[in-house]
């Protein structure tokens, strides 16, 4: 069945970024020239996607406004005689059909899922979680629904971490099937390094099958009373296979706000506008410092 829907969580609090998320969603801090939840947007309509469900909470409302219409803007670019810019407004709100729903209560990655059930339906579907931005070729959620359709069960990204930092992670325990891809034999969130199983850090792109809705209805709440979407992974591991893809690209957590800052720049010095200038600049100050 053809991947059509994807999720893309913005609920969480963004408390790493306070004082900036105090009055702004984190999904809307800029990477270079456009906000975060716009690369998960264009990522999933690049990827084939049909219908976004963005989960949002209170004080998101910039992210609607964002991908909506504004007609008063649109009118005065145009009597500005800026037509291409007043063009990339209206295109920007006709990208994909949106719906969103609000999470009510901060229950946790598995809550947040559970909550688009109704939209979903009985079809397999995607997980974007915004704060992973991934700089590859070929978009990273195309490459799964890629080995989605080889594998036709559920899909999710793998990357190898250093150990140490498996207390951020999923941790996959993997048994090699081919390149890049590994049958997920066990499943833990966060566990200490000397518990993990392997390296294999899950990054923010899942595939998944309807069945999952019913492993998170009997998921239990961790200890911070959330509904965890790798427990949830675990126990439908006793019905389903779970396939670990290792995709192709770089991956920047820019839920950490110094990694968003790296992202910046990087993403900066890549942009065929201003690379070269802030090139040149970095080249000066860096001696400096
Ligand atoms: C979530 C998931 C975790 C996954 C991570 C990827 O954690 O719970 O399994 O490895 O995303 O970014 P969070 O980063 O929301 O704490």
């Amino acid at each position: 069945m053809k991947i059509r829907k994807a999720i893309i969580t913005a609920a969480g609090w963004g408390t790493r970024f306070l004082p900036l998320t105090k009055t702004q969603p984190k999904e809307m801090l800029p990477l270079v020239n456009k906000p975060l939840i716009q690369y998960s947007v264009e990522e999933a309509v690049k990827s084939g996607i049909e219908q976004i469900i963005l989960i949002t909470a209170m004080g998101k409302r910039a992210i609607e406004d964002y991908f909506d219409r504004s007609f008063e803007l649109e009118h005065i670019l145009e009597k500005k005689g800026e037509t291409q810019l007043a063009k990339e407004m209206r295109d920007l709100s006709s990208l994909v059909n949106i719906f969103y729903i609000r999470q009510k209560e901060q229950l946790g990655l598995g809550h947040a899922i559970l909550v688009a059930k109704e939209i979903i339906g009985q079809e397999p579907f995607a997980v974007i979680l915004p704060d992973d931005i991934i700089d590859s070729e070929v978009p990273a959620l195309k490459q799964m629904i890629a080995v989605y359709e080889q594998y036709q069960t559920n899909i999710i990204a793998v990357e190898r971490i250093h150990r140490e930092d498996s207390v951020k992670y999923g941790i996959i325990e993997p048994k090699p099937v081919s390149n890049n891809v590994y049958q997920v034999l066990s499943i833990v969130e966060k566990p200490e390094p000397d518990q993990a199983l392997s390296n294999l850090g899950v990054v923010g792109r899942y595939i998944l099958m309807p069945e999952i809705f019913d492993a998170l209805k009997v998921t239990p709440p961790d200890k911070k009373q959330e509904i965890q979407l790798t427990d949830a992974l675990q126990i439908l591991l006793k019905q389903q296979a779970i396939y670990g893809y290792q995709f192709d690209g770089v991956r920047y957590d820019t839920g950490t706000p110094a990694v968003w800052l790296k992202a910046n720049i990087t993403f900066a010095l890549k942009h065929p506008v201003f690379g070269p200038e802030l090139r040149e600049y970095l080249g000066q100050i860096l001696h400096q410092f």
